[in-house]
């Protein structure tokens, strides 16, 4: 049987830090009402790299770690809702600024925050099918030039960074269940519409500040409590480990008490849940990689450990994964 396993991981974030204090300047808000409803302290902001470079960078960390030849890499996938371009493709361009040459597969993959889990069952069906050997999957995102400024609903939350992992085959369990869901009727409350063709096709009308990411955070905060915890709930029972056998929790980091809820569904203590959201915010398909990355370069992930991971984000879409590191 083969399965697949993370080889190497790898992130980045940018050097720029925004904390909650910075804010105060900027909008109506306080430290104390964004800590306190998000868990968020500060985030990094990216002032000139664009998020192929921030993906390129985490990239490089997590091929060093597999220790496998860049030119091995038999295809990219990038899950992103903020490419460098609509054409060509973020990945296209990260595959030439990692210099390979080996005419490997490269395309993007749109699921907003849920784009890491949905980008790693594509590569888990890829590999296991047979079809090639290695993955690298990255989850970059450049938020920041996309956010309303003026918008405090919006601007608090989000940060920029890139996570990488390349996958390859192996005869051990790594990956162990993957669900992907969408409800597209959902699809207005969380929007990115600049550039779009919609917004293209009517340009002369439209204005880019009205147009840019939009959120009805309460309506989806009632929405993502629910869909991660049954998500998590769902990705360990159908593993076929117990819920004692399960060492951490990496879930998508938009708000402290989403995680809680979906922490406390499936038992975990708090010890076992990864959080970066206090330096870093929401930075959409980069949260899970980067924090499994950092969790695995201070030493709290050890191999063979057995995670379950779970995300939500606009579309809407929302999925979980358990998979042993
Ligand atoms: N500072 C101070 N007050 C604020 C701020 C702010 N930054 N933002 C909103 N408020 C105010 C609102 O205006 C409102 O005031 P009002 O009652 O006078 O109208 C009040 O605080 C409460 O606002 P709510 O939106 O109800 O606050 P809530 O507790 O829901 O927290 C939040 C807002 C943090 C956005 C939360 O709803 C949330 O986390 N939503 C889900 C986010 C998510 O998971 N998104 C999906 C992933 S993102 C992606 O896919 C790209």
């Amino acid at each position: 049987m083969i399965y697949t396993k993370i080889l190497g991981t790898g992130s980045y974030f940018p050097e720029k830090i925004l904390t909650n204090k910075d804010l105060e300047k900027m909008v109506d808000t306080t430290d104390e009402w964004i800590t306190t409803r998000t868990g968020i302290k500060e985030r990094r902001i990216s002032i000139d790299e664009p998020t192929s470079v921030l993906g390129m960078k985490a990239a490089e960390k997590a091929i060093e770690m597999a220790q496998i030849d860049k030119n091995e890499i038999s295809g990219i996938i990038v899950a992103t809702f903020t490419p460098d371009t609509v054409m060509p493709s973020t990945a296209c361009v990260i595959q030439n600024l990692l210099g390979i040459q080996n005419n490997s597969f490269a395309f993007d993959l749109a699921a907003a925050c849920t784009g890491f889990i949905y980008a790693l069952s594509v590569a888990d069906s890829m590999i296991k099918s047979g079809l090639v050997d290695n993955i690298l999957v990255i989850g970059a995102e450049r938020i920041s030039p996309n956010v309303d400024w003026t918008d405090r609903n919006t601007c608090v939350l989000f940060g920029d960074g890139a996570g990488a992992v390349v996958l390859g085959k192996s005869e051990e369990p790594g990956f162990r269940s993957f669900h992907i869901h969408a409800d597209g009727s959902a699809n207005r409350l969380l929007t990115l519409d600049v550039l779009g063709s919609n917004f293209m096709a009517n340009r002369k009308n439209m204005n880019i500040e009205e147009n840019l990411l939009k959120m009805k955070g309460n309506e989806v905060f009632k929405i993502a409590v629910r869909a991660m915890a049954e998500a998590t709930a769902k990705a360990v029972e159908s593993s076929g480990l117990k819920y004692e056998e399960v060492d951490f929790f990496i879930p998508h980091q938009a708000n402290l008490r989403i995680i809680d809820a979906a922490a406390k569904r499936i038992n975990l203590t708090y010890d076992k849940v990864i959080v970066t959201l206090d330096k870093f915010g929401n930075t959409s398909s980069a949260t899970i990689p980067t924090a499994l990355d950092i969790a695995v370069r201070d030493g709290r992930i050890k191999r063979g450990a057995n995670i379950v991971s779970a995300a939500f984000g606009g579309g809407l879409t929302w999925g979980s994964m358990l998979f042993t590191f």
